[in-house]
């Protein structure tokens, strides 16, 4: 498990690539118009980096991590990701990604869409909640009084396994949500939503979110 693929580098791709390199993963990353573009990312995160196409950072990951805007989902590769763990960091922006009626209508929440996009993996909710420059600024070693804790959600426990591991070694204590189904006690406008919290907060935040009627 050494190997992070990235569909995505923008503010979370890309820092999350740079999490990865620091920890010594190699990355694979990509966007929408083509490896060339992200030469200069390359660059800077150094030779356990390549650029490549969706398809073959796909390929390549051990994790992939989707990081794109939500109205592109259907442009994931789903086959090339057959089995294996997907972090999904997607938020739902109506003004950017269109007015979407099962999201609006809470019948359903991002992540499950994205389960639902690709069948044969393994979807965990992570990194959603917390603002891209952050991610290399608030991490801190296990064990430091008062860290920063982000909250998963999955429906595959040895999967989410995995990920706790992962956000552990990136700096950050992790509260697991439950299922994908749970996933909108951290969706926009609920209270976790954005601000730094411990574990224990988080946990309050997750508690206290409300849905909106359906
Ligand atoms: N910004 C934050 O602080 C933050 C925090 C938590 C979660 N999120 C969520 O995480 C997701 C990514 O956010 P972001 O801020 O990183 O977005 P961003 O800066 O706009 O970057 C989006 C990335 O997705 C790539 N992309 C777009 N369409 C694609 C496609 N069809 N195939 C492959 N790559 C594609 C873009 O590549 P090109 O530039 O080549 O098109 C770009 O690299 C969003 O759903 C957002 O709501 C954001």
């Amino acid at each position: 498990m050494n190997t992070i693929g990235l569909i995505g580098a923008g503010h979370i791709g890309s820092q999350l690539a740079r999490l990865a390199v620091k920890n010594d993963y190699n990355v694979v990353i990509s966007n929408s118009r083509g490896p060339e573009t992200l030469a200069d990312l390359v660059r800077e995160l150094g030779p356990h980096a390549r650029a490549a196409t969706p398809e073959e950072a796909a390929r390549a990951g051990d994790i992939v991590v989707v990081t794109i805007p939500l109205n592109k989902l259907g442009d994931v590769p789903a086959a090339p990701l057959a089995g294996k763990i997907v972090i999904d960091t997607l938020n739902y922006y109506p003004q950017r990604d269109g007015r979407i009626a099962e999201l609006d209508s809470e019948k359903t929440t991002t992540s499950e869409m994205v389960q639902r996009h690709l069948p044969g993996s393994k979807v965990v909710k992570a990194f959603n909640h917390i603002y891209a420059a952050e991610l290399t600024t608030h991490g801190q070693p296990a064990g430091s009084p008062n860290r920063r804790a982000l909250a998963i959600a999955g429906n595959d426990p040895a999967a989410k396994k995995e990920i706790t591991a992962l956000l552990e070694r990136f700096g950050f204590d992790t509260v697991d949500i439950g299922p994908l189904s749970e996933s909108w006690r951290i969706q926009r406008d609920t209270p976790g939503y954005g601000p730094r919290r411990t574990a224990g907060e988080l946990r309050a935040d997750l508690a206290a979110a409300k849905r909106p009627p359906k």
